[in-house]
């Protein structure tokens, strides 16, 4: 089974992504979304709490985890890769979505590069870092945008005054006149319509969803080690740490899916 892991709903965006590349594969989804959001909280508690999700969902039989936020990718990947992993489970496999989305990010022409994303995730620097180790020369500006996650969490999606809050974040980038976006954030994607028509034409805006299910298509391929061990029966799991109601609605109606059940548990 391969687990993904959000603080919250926002993973949902890159489960759809693998729902779309990699349907045979069986899913579970750990969302804590009663400990969410991560972007504003400090190092050691989204490492603490990304290790508890991670070790959740090896107990219950993944193979391979995969980090859908940003913010844990940034803040905890790389702990949990190289000091818990190694200590408590070497055979299995931890990835997030931030080294997918620099490589690809790097792979366009032109190197203006914008990032937007959570206060954590921009404080971190992790796609500057990421994106420099690749290729030489880029120009990165970035942008936290901390309202736009409880924006998306109410739904308000298509209301003015989300529009008119994203118009302020992306204008020093407008400015700056970058020809790639990158949505640092799962949440990011439920924005990318009206994000798309504000950035204008000169702008590619990078559908996150896709490149990270591509790049771990890619992955399995190359390590049949893994992708041979994974079970194919197309089983969904979900999993909250809050109200399973809430929760079956919510991911029912954006993945498109009637969600028999979602089990509510504590980390
Ligand atoms: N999932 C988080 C991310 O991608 C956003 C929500 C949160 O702050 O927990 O950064």
């Amino acid at each position: 089974m391969i687990g993904v892991f959000d603080s919250g709903f926002g993973g949902l965006t890159i489960l759809k992504g693998f729902l779309n590349s990699l349907p045979e594969y069986d899913y579970i989804y750990l969302g804590d979304n009663s400990r969410a959001p991560y972007g504003n909280k400090s190092q050691d508690a989204i490492y603490g709490y990304t290790r508890q999700a991670v070790d959740f969902l090896f107990k219950k039989g993944c193979m391979l985890v995969i980090i859908a936020c940003n913010t844990a990718s940034a803040k905890a990947l790389r702990k949990i890769q190289r000091e818990w992993l190694v200590k408590n489970n070497p055979a299995g496999r931890v990835l997030g979505v931030v080294v997918p989305i620099a490589e690809a990010a790097v792979e366009i022409k032109g190197g203006r590069i914008g990032v937007i994303g959570t206060r954590a995730t921009i404080e971190s620097g992790v796609y500057e870092i990421e994106m420099s180790k690749l290729k030489k020369g880029l120009k990165i500006y970035s942008q936290s945008c901390p309202l736009l996650v409880p924006l998306v969490e109410e739904g308000w999606i298509k209301k003015a005054e989300t529009k008119m809050i994203l118009k302020k974040y992306l204008r020093p980038l407008k400015e700056k006149r970058i020809d790639t976006l990158i949505l640092g954030c799962t949440h990011y994607p439920f924005l990318i319509d009206s994000i798309k028509r504000i950035m204008g034409k000169n702008c590619q805006v990078l559908d996150s969803p896709q490149i990270v299910a591509e790049k771990l298509k890619n992955y399995l391929e190359r390590h049949p080690e893994i992708g041979s061990k994974l079970s194919k029966n197309k089983k969904r799991i979900y999993y909250t740490t809050d109200d399973p109601q809430k929760f079956k609605q919510f991911s029912g109606k954006f993945l498109g899916e009637n969600i028999k059940e979602v089990e509510k548990i504590e980390l």
